[in-house]
Formats: C-alpha cells, structure tokens, sequence
C-alpha cells in the first residue's frame, strides 16, 4: 500500500547499501521507502551481496538494483551519472566506516561511491553509520564524519545498544522509521539562508563569587541551539556562542563555549562584523560579583556581602556597532509590562526586532521544550505565536528574518 501525503512520493531516491550486518535491515529500510511512494533505486557494495542479496531489494522496492559488475557493462556505462542526475535524495544505511572515509575523500572506486561523486551534494545525501563501537570511536573515523558534516552531508547518530559482537555499545543502524523520518525532513527543508553567516547566543553565564559559587540563572540553552540548527538546517553558515550547557554541540555548527558574561562579550564582538544575522538568545547575567573571591569563601557566623556590578549589555554594544544590511535580533525575557519592556529594548538596543517570552507562563521560557513568544517589531507591530517547540518558534524567526532579508534587497 502506496502512501501519497509522503514527501517522498514520486521521488527518485539512491538507496545505498554498504556491507556490514546491519544490511538486512535495509531491506526493511527499502520496504517503507517504497510504501512512501519513492522510486528507489538500489545500489550494493560488494561486501553487502555477501550480507544481503539483490533480488532481496528488486523485490522490495520493484526497482532496479545496481552492482559493482554493473559499472563495466558496455552499454550501461555512464548509467551511475544519469542516475545521480535523475537523485532527489540519498541515502546510505548503513554506512559502514570503510564508505564513510571514502565519500569524506572523494574517492569513487566503486559503483555506491561513483554515484555519490556525482551527485556532489546537489541534493541531499543522508549517511547513516552502524559498526562497531570501538571501529565508531576511532579518532580516524570520528575525523572523516567531521569532515562529511562541514562538507554538507547529512550524518546520522547511530543508536547505542546490544551490537553483533554480544557487547553492547553506540553503533548500532538507526531504526529505518528514523531513518525515513529524517530523509522526509530533508526533503521538505527550505535552503532560504544558503549563504548567510549566523550568529546565535545560548544558554546562560556563570559569574563566579569565589572558585566554586557562581551566579547565574535557568536557561539551558534549548531555545538558542534550536535556533542554530534551524539556521544551519536552512543552509547559513552558523557560529554559536554558547554559555554552560548539557546539550551536545549541534552537528555542522561552529561552538564556541564561555563562561561569563565577559567572555561571551568578547567571542561575540570578535565575530560580529562578518555575521549577516546576529541572534541573542542567551540570558546573560546582567552583573557580577565586583570582586571575586580568590578562595573558596568559609563558612562563619557572618554572612558575607557580595558586592555586584553591571555587565555590559552586549545586545546593546552589538547595536551601536551594527553595520548597514545586518540583522540584530533579540530575546526578551519578562515577567511584567512584556509590550513595554519589549519596545524599549528594540530602541535601546537598535534591533530589528525582539522575541518576546513571558517566562512565567506554563510551557514558556526556561528550560522546557516549547515557547510561547510574540515578535515585536519597531514600529509597534506584534506578532503573537502560539506555543510551538523550540525548534518550531526558531524556524518562525527565521522565517520573519528571511522576508525582511528579501524586503531590504528589493
Ligand atoms: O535557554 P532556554 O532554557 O531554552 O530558555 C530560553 C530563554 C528564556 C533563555 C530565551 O527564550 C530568552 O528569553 N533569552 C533572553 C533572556 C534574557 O536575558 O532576556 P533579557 O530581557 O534580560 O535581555 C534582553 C536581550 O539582551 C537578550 O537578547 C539578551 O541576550 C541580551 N543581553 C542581556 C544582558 C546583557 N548583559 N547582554 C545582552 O546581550
């Protein structure tokens, strides 16, 4: 049974099959692609036909199954560049350790990889690994997946559990459902920020009282590294200056992790000029302690007195130096006056417009998963979102921030 609503449906996808056990579970992989709709077109390493057969793959897709032996027939001789041609997706699952070093080189010595040179990235290639942990852990192989996600590939994080070996540990094949979820997304991502270099603040700073007391507050981060993987996502080139966090650094994206206020001001200013769009979602401490402890402060039957002073407003320093065509954008986080407060930091602070969060609201601000913001821009108009997930508030933004992009070049 055929789904339509897929965004897969009537799309030629290249499904790449590389030999590691994990293969019979692209066989399953291929069933739902499809079910979906997708005209696959299949193409095995000779490793995966000792794991899995062609004819397993004819079947299930109904399509052509491409083999080594294939790249030398006479007339079927340029076939791998017409198909990369005809490719609205790839994917390679799984993608063992041997492929991956070999697409992060440009090598193309057999009939998968061939095609992959060929597509050359001019639509979305999908890498999913499995292998084993310790082969997964390799610094070589850990480089070469670096290196396919600055090139622009797209590279799953393989699944931890019980592996082949009777061990348990990361390598296993992603989950196909996965693996077709993620393909879906990459079909339906806008690419509207190709080109343009974002910069976008996380997460909160630490400003130490003495070596192990600080002050500081509740973000985690979440809204800004939605934030950058939505941009990077939509083809920008993102640096994200992120303050202390649990969350990983986001694939394909520039980290750079400060501490204080201080430091976030300095790894901000030092990128400002090249960034086309500057976002601040961070909640950066608005003081700290005057005067540090050297030493940890001792408990005594006088409380002491911390003494604070004022951080610069980097937002606002980020304003003043604001170059013609930039984007400033900014968070506010407020529990009172929210319009008010709102269009005085977009004057003060020079912005193009400001998100606005009443972080008392249930299911609004710190922490959780979702938003509940209004954008205000400067001349008083508001526009209130209902509460969506971080990711989906960071793709609205993005979406106000692409049409004043387009506005001011028309
Ligand atoms: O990280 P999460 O848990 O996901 O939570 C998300 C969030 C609540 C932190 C986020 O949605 C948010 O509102 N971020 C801004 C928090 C904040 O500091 O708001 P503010 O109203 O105090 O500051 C206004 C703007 O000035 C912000 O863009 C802030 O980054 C900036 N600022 C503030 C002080 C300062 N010294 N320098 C600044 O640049």
């Amino acid at each position: 049974m055929k789904a339509g609503g897929s965004p897969l449906a009537g799309r030629t996808v290249v499904l790449g099959v590389a030999g590691g056990i994990a293969a019979y579970k692209a066989a399953e992989l291929a069933r739902r692609l499809w079910e979906r709709g997708a005209e696959v077109h299949t193409v095995m390493t000779e490793a995966a036909t000792r794991f899995v057969t062609p004819l397993t793959f004819a079947s299930l897709t109904h399509g052509p199954v491409y083999t080594d032996s294939d790249l030398f027939q006479p007339r079927r001789a340029i076939e791998h560049v017409s198909l990369a041609d005809r490719a609205h997706l790839v994917i390679v699952a799984p993608a063992t350790a041997n492929v991956l070093g070999k697409i992060a080189c440009g090598l193309a010595d057999d009939y998968l990889t061939t095609v992959i040179a060929a597509v050359a990235l001019r639509v979305p290639v999908l890498l999913a690994p499995a292998m084993n942990v310790h082969m997964y852990r390799n610094p070589a192989v850990q480089a070469n997946i670096g290196r396919l996600r600055e090139l622009g590939y797209e590279v799953m994080e393989p699944e931890e559990g019980p592996l082949a070996e009777g061990y348990s540990g990361v390598g296993r094949l992603p989950e196909p459902a996965a693996i077709v979820a993620a393909a879906e997304r990459l079909l339906t991502r806008k690419r509207d920020l190709a080109g343009l270099r974002f910069l976008v603040t996380a997460g909160p700073t630490r400003e130490p009282i003495d070596p192990v007391r600080f002050i500081s507050n509740r973000s985690s981060g979440k809204m800004g590294y939605a934030l950058a993987e939505a941009a990077r996502d939509r083809g920008a080139r993102v640096t994200l200056v992120s303050g202390p966090v649990a969350l990983p650094d986001p694939p394909g994206v520039e980290v750079v992790r400060v501490e204080t206020a201080h430091e976030m001001l300095e790894a901000v200013l030092a990128r400002a000029e090249e960034a086309d769009a500057i976002i601040k979602a961070a909640a950066v401490a608005d003081f700290r302690p005057a005067r540090p402890a050297v030493h940890k402060l001792k408990k005594s039957s006088v409380a002491p007195v911390v003494e604070l002073e004022p951080n610069t407003d980097i937002l606002r320093e980020l304003g003043r130096r604001k170059r013609p065509g930039q984007v400033l954008v900014g968070f506010a986080a407020e529990t009172r006056d929210l319009l008010d407060n709102a269009q005085r930091k977009i004057r003060d602070k020079n912005l193009d417009f400001i998100v606005l969060n009443d972080v008392s609201q249930p299911g609004a601000g710190f922490e959780v998963d979702t938003n509940i913001v209004t954008l205000v821009f400067p001349d008083g108009r508001t526009e209130p979102l209902p509460r969506m997930s971080k990711r989906e508030v960071a793709e609205a933004i993005l979406d106000r921030l692409v049409a004043l992009v387009k506005e001011r070049s028309s």
